[in-house]
């Protein structure tokens, strides 16, 4: 897969791909990201890409053009299934988007700032809108390194099996079960007996009983 973000604050959103996941991803060869600096896109001698609204209000905007011709010359050296606009109203993200994403070759993400972005961008050059969640955040470059890490987590080969992606919560609309580690005993404070027991069918149906009763008090609606 091939990942492309675009965006004004390129130092913004190094830092969630050189580490880590995303990190490890791409030194495997599974994933490249490239980071692009609107600016060089600026056509104005002072190198912005944002202007005020038509109409008047507080906030800038962002133009047009730089995004137009960033775009373009993106889509010259490839195609991409989707040119995905962060923003708060767009879809909202769930994890059968990004398992939906994962199956991608080549994405564009393009972060807004500010009021957002001329609404002809909306229209007529991106193909997708995605938000993480109902809350403003100052720029789209969060968001997108949430997309980023959400989705290629699910690519095979980037987790080692035994972070294996498969049973993570939402993965099946089911939240995931507790998990535990040593010591067996800390303070009186006990791991369940079964999960000590060798006995790998009781432990897997004490998993999904455990999921089960987990989503029906913390997250009803997704039994619905
Ligand atoms: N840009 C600003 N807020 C956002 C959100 N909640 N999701 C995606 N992009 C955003």
């Amino acid at each position: 897969m091939h990942i492309d973000i675009i965006t004004t604050l390129p130092k913004l959103i190094e830092s969630p791909f050189s580490d880590s996941i995303l990190k490890r991803a791409q030194a495997k060869g599974i994933v490249t990201v490239n980071v692009i600096d609107l600016r060089q896109y600026a056509t104005n001698k002072h190198r912005t890409t944002d202007d005020y609204a038509f109409g008047g209000g507080a906030g800038m905007v962002m133009m047009i053009e730089p995004i137009d011709n960033c775009i373009a010359d993106l889509k010259a050296k490839r195609e991409y299934d989707d040119i995905i606009y962060m923003s708060p109203d767009g879809q909202r993200l769930t994890q059968s988007i990004a398992n939906e994403l994962s199956l991608k070759k080549n994405l564009i993400l393009l972060c807004g700032h500010y009021k957002g972005v001329d609404e002809r961008v909306r229209q007529h050059l991106v193909t997708r809108e995605i938000s993480i969640g109902d809350y403003v955040l100052s720029g789209g470059e969060l968001a997108a390194a949430v997309v980023a890490d959400a989705v290629v987590r699910l690519i095979p080969g980037v987790l080692s099996d035994e972070t294996s992606a498969l049973s993570d919560s939402f993965q099946d609309d089911l939240i995931a079960p507790p998990v535990y580690t040593r010591p067996a005993e800390y303070k009186g404070w006990k791991v369940p007996d079964v999960l000590l027991s060798g006995h790998a069918t009781k432990i897997e149906e004490w998993r999904h009983e455990q999921s089960l009763e987990r989503t029906k008090q913390r997250r009803p609606e997704l039994l619905d």
